[in-house]
């Protein structure tokens, strides 16, 4: 182990930390429409079973490898892996995926900063307008709300575990609670709100086939943040002592607590304004949802409560998307970092910068493909098949690897460094696992279906 690897100072700010990469735009806004176009009651029961029955042993499996490499991914799959080229290349899939999803979603963020500061400056008019969003992604003013960004998470990340990452997500997870909180009292206590509820909570099980629970468990994977290698990386920051198994738990109740709430704002909002909408003709788009539904939603409020009060209610829902997407992209870009770090023997300021070249290049890349430099947007845009590099990264990498990994991390486990070493590394802290349930069902679910389903799930998307 190395000696000079930090370490989490707490188990809350590990939770914290974990949480704040977990919960992000697709909590928000992504699950309560899925939820509601795809069975109610019913998808959130499902969706809670992939929780508890694939996922958990996932991200366990995740954080005990990396506790016990003490390495980011690439490393402790090669060293655990015994050098063989097979995991080297699952550990080099790990730090590569993290890197273009940071890309696809450091361009969201961008925006959302956009939306943000549009919205404190009063401009909640201009955003609800026929065409901004589109006249918005091509503008040159990208740069500078990338600048803000890229600044942001520096000064986060800079700080290191302790005093970056842990002590960022101490205050900006209570604080995204809070305005969570706030946010759904004052949108239950618009008229035709409860339509909304019940939209979202009453089961309709006939809504339920093959590509809804395909889906379920896609949301369910990527809203833990698995498969990215964060959670291998977060696990390598944790002590011999620290207890793996309860932060786990804690870590998923906590993401599937938050998509659950957002959906008392977000589907009550959306009814509270339209009351006949129908939820089929809801967009699946998170991206087109948050930046031109909901813009509307506020000034169409504002006929109710006024401009002022409007304002105010899109400044903390942007905010609230904000902080959400800051803690996910931090976390994620810490994967390529400290793998760099590691890799060269580097400094965490030279690695950032690295980094932060690497992905404002890349990022100005994808934001092209809606526009911003035409000629640019015509080269990048693949020849005949209508995607552009932000599909591409888009399909790849979010859709497609993320089971892949999974199933990797599964086959690691059972055939490389076996389930008797797993379940010695989640003991250590948690003496009670080794003789539980839990670790009985992990075990044999990882070497046996979770592997399997995941291997259909990746196929379906390819
Ligand atoms: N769990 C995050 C979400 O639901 O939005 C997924 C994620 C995406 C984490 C992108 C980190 C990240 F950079």
């Amino acid at each position: 182990m190395s000696a000079s690897r930090e370490h989490f100072s707490s188990k809350i700010g590990f939770i914290l930390a974990a949480a704040g990469s977990a919960v992000g735009i697709g909590n928000l806004v992504g699950f309560p429409v899925a939820a509601t176009k795809n069975g109610g009651g019913a998808f959130l029961l499902i969706y809670a079973f992939f929780v508890a029955f694939i996922c958990l042993p996932v991200m366990l499996a995740e954080m005990g490898l990396g506790r016990r490499a003490q390495h980011s991914p690439y490393k402790a799959y090669s060293e655990l892996g015994q050098g063989l080229k097979r995991w080297r290349l699952a550990g080099l899939l790990a730090t590569i995926t993290p890197f273009m999803i940071a890309v696809f979603y450091m361009v969201i963020t961008v925006w959302i900063f956009g939306y943000l500061v549009q919205s404190l400056l009063g401009n909640l008019d201009a955003l609800a307008s026929e065409g901004f969003f589109g006249n918005f992604v091509n503008d040159y003013d990208f740069i500078w709300y990338l600048v803000g960004v890229t600044i942001i998470i520096n000064f986060i990340l800079v700080g290191g575990v302790r005093k970056g990452i842990e002590r960022a997500s101490k205050i900006l997870m209570p604080t995204l609670f809070l305005m969570l909180i706030l946010l759904v009292i004052f949108v239950l206590t618009l008229d035709n709100a409860w339509a909304g509820v019940q939209f979202y909570l009453v089961p309709d099980f006939s809504q339920i086939n093959g590509s809804v629970i395909n889906g379920a468990l896609a949301q369910a994977f990527f809203s833990l943040s698995l498969g990215m290698g964060i959670l291998i990386t977060y696990g390598s920051y944790f002590r011999r002592s620290d207890d793996i198994v309860t932060s786990g738990k804690l870590v998923a109740v906590t993401d599937t607590a938050v998509a659950f709430i957002a959906g008392l704002m977000t589907l009550p909002a959306i009814f509270a304004i339209y009351p006949d909408t129908n939820p089929d003709s809801l967009s699946d788009s998170s991206v087109s949802m948050i930046f031109s539904f909901f813009p509307n939603i506020f000034l169409a409020l504002s006929e109710s409560v006024g401009y002022f009060a409007a304002s105010i209610a899109a400044t903390i829902f942007f905010l609230l998307a904000f902080v959400a997407a800051i803690t996910s992209l931090v976390s994620i870009i810490e994967v390529p970092t400290s793998s760099l770090m590691e890799k060269r023997d580097i400094s965490r300021k030279k690695a950032l910068l690295i980094m932060g070249i690497a992905i404002t290049v890349l990022t100005l890349i994808a934001a092209t493909s809606f526009g911003l430099v035409p000629w640019f947007t015509a080269f990048t845009s693949y020849a005949g098949a209508d995607k552009s590099v932000f599909d591409v990264i888009y399909d790849v990498f979010y859709d497609t690897i993320l089971p892949l990994n999974g199933l990797l991390i599964c086959l690691f486990v059972r055939f490389r460094w076996k389930r008797s070493q797993l379940t010695a590394e989640l003991s250590e802290g948690n003496q009670a696992y080794a003789t539980s349930w839990l670790e009985k069902y992990v075990s044999f679910a990882i070497g046996t279906f979770i592997p399997l389903i995941l291997a259909v799930v990746f196929i379906n998307t390819v």
